[in-house]
């Protein structure tokens, strides 16, 4: 069985998580998506349980997909499942000297460790969590940034009335 794991913040999931996830699943037998820690991200705007939850939302129909959380190494979570491979989205040229030094260290970490890069859609590459907290904390409208289900859930709670004072 070829077992995928697609890690991320997901803080909160986009439209663009969600292509790369459905892509991933018709690639492999099973995907696991996994809420895992970015040292580098210490203030997140939903708790790990709340992402985990928005994912479980918009990725059930897709049958071979299941939402964990890992609050430690990439590597030793694959380990650990028996997971073939990491997959990831690359938007830009911006994303690969990062992403690629991740999937070294991986490696490094783990050797059975194979990172998968999955190039994201046109209209996804300026597409990131960031810039949906951005736009959504000044009231903008992240109406095709995030799946519908969710979009109120998310709206609601990135809002920052203070961010719209003259
Ligand atoms: O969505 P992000 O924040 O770009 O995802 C990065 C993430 C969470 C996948 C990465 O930071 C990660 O793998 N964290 C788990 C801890 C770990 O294994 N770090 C070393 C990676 S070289």
């Amino acid at each position: 069985m070829r077992i995928a794991v697609c890690p991320g913040s997901f803080d909160p999931v986009t439209l663009g998580h969600l292509d790369i996830i459905d892509r991933a699943s018709k690639l492999f037998d099973k995907v696991i998506v996994l809420v895992s820690f970015n040292a580098s991200k210490s203030q997140a705007a939903f708790t790990p349980t709340e992402r985990m939850k928005m994912i479980i939302e918009v990725t059930g129909h897709l049958d071979n997909v299941v939402v964990d959380c890992y609050n430690g190494l990439l590597a030793d979570y694959l380990k650990k499942t028996g997971a073939n491979a990491i997959v990831k989205g690359l938007r830009a040229v911006s994303d690969f000297e990062y992403e690629f030094q991740m999937a070294l260290a991986n490696k490094k970490l783990y050797s059975d460790a194979e990172t998968v890069f999955l190039t994201t859609t046109g209209e996804n590459m300026f597409l990131s969590s960031s810039v949906v907290k951005e736009i959504a904390s000044f009231g903008g409208d992240i109406t095709g940034f995030v799946p519908p289900q969710i979009l109120d859930t998310i709206t609601e709670r990135l809002y920052k009335p203070e961010n719209n004072r003259d």
